[in-house]
């Protein structure tokens, strides 16, 4: 395994048998293998020659609680011995406490419908929502990303995938999404009580507290407002999708804390286990309960006991270590380290997040997003220096969102380093 190949720019530590026999037998969308990854340990990962690298990306929001928890760790070993696996039209211990748990971070009122990914428990909140109102259309948001299945797809605005993959449906509207940085004086409180207004007996309005995958993106308060209030006045549901930014990522258990919305769904998943078993539910007011009918809501692995045991587990690591607040405190720290660079490096067009989901988003001189070059050049820079950062899909934002459990000084570190690598660029003229 000691081959290391210049996979994309001389950074990769994927051996060479590796990359060879991934590709050779492995369907993948994108043939970027940044890292062959073997191990993990609390904020880092260790790739396939011993390499540790500080992650900043926690698998895409899913390792919050680091990568091998011991008391994950734990719980998994011991639901492994005693029973992994039950029949999903029973019941067990796990199941009911994990709802429990769930009910209490929302502050009661709600009933938990079991799924195995964020994909899977979208499409049940939109079930949900079609069969509790009698109504097809869902409001949802240009580049918006929900996941991989048809109706997660079409409810999503990611544009490569409307029209040829997804079939067209009349019954979505897709709004934009509040990006202040390129606004051009646009109003998108209005656009959203415009939109609800103008379909035809919405079900639903589906959004994420942050839109992750657009590149960190936010609406002001008056856009939440929006939401919720227009969303209330032609009876449209609001469906929240917390897969990216729940248990505890924005410094609140859930994002949409932070925003004054009263979701009538909440979608979780991801770090729910910490990643360590697939699991993922939509929560819905106790009285959706009874839209909850028939075959097209069970889900086989849907919250298995060695799930539970491995979400109760990452409930409790994140509340006993305090990670929800730790997360607020260090993304400030983040905020006030890196603001500086957008008077200081052209290319730096905004510094932005909340609790540790942050970006930073780079433009060229006429303010549109960079080509991948610029961008793989600077995550290449950071592996060189044992930094594992990703930049978002839409917009070239370099996306920092590290396990919660990094450490005060490996997280200054990493800042200190990425500002560096980003004035060290601009010095040579590489932001281009
Ligand atoms: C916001 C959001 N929703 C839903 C999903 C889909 O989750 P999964 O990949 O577990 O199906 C993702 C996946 O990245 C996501 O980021």
């Amino acid at each position: 395994m000691s081959t290391v190949i210049d996979d994309i720019l001389g950074t990769s530590s994927v051996s060479s048998s590796l990359a060879e026999r991934d590709r050779r037998y492995v369907a993948r969308p994108t043939t970027r293998i940044p890292v062959a990854v073997e191990g993990g340990e609390g904020a880092y990962l260790i790739d396939a020659d011993g390499r540790r690298l500080l992650d900043l990306t926690s698998g895409w929001n899913v390792a919050n609680t680091g990568w091998n928890h011991p008391r994950v760790i734990a719980a998994l070993a011991a639901q492994a011995s005693q029973m992994p696996f039950a029949p999903p039209w029973c019941t067990h211990d796990g199941r009911s406490r994990v709802a429990e748990r769930l009910n209490e971070l929302l502050g009661g009122g709600y009933k938990a419908l079991c799924g195995a990914t964020g994909s899977e428990a979208v499409e049940a909140a939109l079930k949900v929502a079609r069969r509790a109102t009698g109504r097809q259309a869902v409001v949802g948001f240009t580049q918006a990303y929900h996941g991989g299945t048809l109706g997660a797809m079409q409810a999503g605005g990611v544009p490569e995938l409307q029209g040829i993959d997804v079939p067209a449906t009349e019954y979505h509207r897709h709004v934009p999404i509040p990006d202040a940085l390129r606004a051009q004086g646009r109003d998108y409180a209005s656009l959203v009580r415009e939109s609800l207004r103008a379909t035809p007996e919405p079900a639903a309005i589906l959004l994420e507290s942050v839109f992750t995958n657009p590149g960190v993106i936010s609406g002001d308060d008056a856009f939440y407002r929006a939401v919720q209030e227009g969303a209330r006045e032609v009876g449209a549901l609001v469906i929240v999708d917390e897969v990216g930014t729940g248990f505890g990522r924005t410094g609140r258990d859930f994002g949409y804390q932070h925003r004054g919305l009263d979701p009538d769904i909440v979608v979780v998943a991801k770090a729910l286990t910490s990643g360590a078993v697939p699991m993922a539910g939509a929560l819905i007011r106790d009285e959706l309960a009874s839209a909850v009918a028939g075959p097209g809501f069970s889900s086989t692995f849907g919250w298995t006991p060695i799930a539970c045991a491995a979400a109760l587990a990452s409930l409790d690591v994140i509340r006993d270590e305090g990670l929800t607040e730790r997360a607020a405190v260090l993304g400030e720290r983040a905020i006030e380290r890196l603001s500086p660079l957008v008077a200081e490096v052209q290319a730096v067009a905004d510094v932005r997040g909340l609790g540790l989901e942050l970006g930073i988003e780079f433009t060229d001189a006429e303010g549109r997003p960079f080509a991948r070059p610029p961008m793989e050049n600077l995550t290449s820079r950071l592996l060189r220096r044992g930094i594992f950062a990703e930049p978002s899909a839409y917009t070239s934002t370099l996306l920092l969102m590290p396990p919660l459990v990094i450490s005060d000084e490996q997280w200054m570190g990493a800042l200190d380093a990425i500002a560096e690598e980003i004035l060290d660029m601009d010095r040579a003229g590489e932001w281009k």
